[in-house]
């Protein structure tokens, strides 16, 4: 039985590292509040580490989905941190949306300890990791990719390798801008449809066969028209991932001109106290 680590059991991580005990592996798990890790345990069994290091100790991969970069580097780094704790040739797969800078940061460290990293974030959402059929996009070498991704398959449905260290990170980019965009687009459409007095059952039906169909508009669209905005990523996430998107399109010379634009509506959102809605909450803001 491979011995196997995940630290981070919130929305994503406790049903993915469910999926890795249910498949047969050794998990040891760490929350920072230790109820989730004792909550996880009692419906997967498992074991429970104080401190990441010792979640990584004698494992040979660990895997990881906490907050942002500072939340990452708290659980990876120091001397009570995943790097610390792995053997020498074990990996870290970090699955946390973050910054590439991140990636590279971290793959320095665990390299210069002998010890091999993998950007790893997701795409799929609360429902993908809960089902097993999330998106992987990967940064590192081919070798660790490898190894990791037979085991990730138990809560992935397709996993990538994109290129070197950080492209994983460069990927869940491009998706966050070409998503918000989607969803934006989505919004204006069925806004114009209710405006118009059609059906939106029945145009929804219609148009998703054609060419303006999207995952959007099937598993959004009717509750965008409803004005049920519950559905998991809030939108307190995507614009922590779009901050991440700036400031890398800062560096690289790209033009992000319209979804900063949406990020601007994100913000209205939030400031009228939809922090915790989800993404598809566009829509709202054509209410009257
Ligand atoms: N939710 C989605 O639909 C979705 C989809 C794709 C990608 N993601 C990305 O996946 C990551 C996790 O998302 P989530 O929805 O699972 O978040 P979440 O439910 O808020 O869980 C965050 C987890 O990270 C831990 N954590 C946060 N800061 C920490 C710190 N400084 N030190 C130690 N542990 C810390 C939390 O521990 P506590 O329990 O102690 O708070 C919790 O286990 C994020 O990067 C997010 O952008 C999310």
């Amino acid at each position: 039985m491979k011995k196997l680590a995940f630290v981070g059991l919130g929305v994503m991580g406790y049903p993915m590292a469910g999926h890795l005990q249910k498949a047969g592996y050794d998990v040891c798990v760490y929350n920072r509040s230790h109820e989730k890790a004792l909550k996880w345990q009692q419906e997967f069994g498992g074991r429970i580490a104080e401190t990441p290091a010792l979640a990584a100790a004698d494992c040979e991969i660990v895997f990881c989905c906490v907050g942002n970069d500072e939340d990452v580097r708290s659980v990876a780094l120091g001397e009570t941190g995943i790097i610390a704790g792995l053997n020498s040739g074990a990996i870290f797969v970090d699955h946390t949306t973050a910054s590439a800078e991140l990636a590279r940061e971290l793959n320095n460290v665990a390299s210069a300890q002998g010890k091999l990293f993998l950007d790893a974030p997701v795409s799929g959402g609360q429902a993908g990791a809960e089902n097993g059929v999330l998106t992987i996009m990967c940064g590192g070498e081919q070798k660790v990719f490898d190894q990791a991704a037979l085991i990730m398959n138990a809560y992935g449905r397709f996993s990538q390798l994109m290129g070197s260290c950080g492209s994983g990170q460069l990927a869940k980019m491009v998706n966050q801008i070409c998503f918000v965009n989607t969803v934006q687009g989505l919004a204006e459409g069925l806004s114009f449809a209710q405006k118009a007095g059609l059906d939106t059952d029945k145009l929804i039906e219609t148009i998703s066969k054609g060419a303006a169909g999207s995952w959007q508009m099937d598993n959004r669209g009717k509750t965008m028209c409803a004005g049920e905005f519950d559905f998991g990523f809030a939108v307190d996430w995507v614009r922590k991932d779009l901050g991440i998107a700036f400031a890398e399109a800062e560096k690289i010379g790209a033009d992000l001109t319209v979804t900063k634009q949406l990020d601007g509506y994100y913000q209205e959102i939030q400031e009228n106290g939809g922090n915790r809605w989800d993404t598809s909450s566009l829509i709202s803001r054509f209410k009257e």
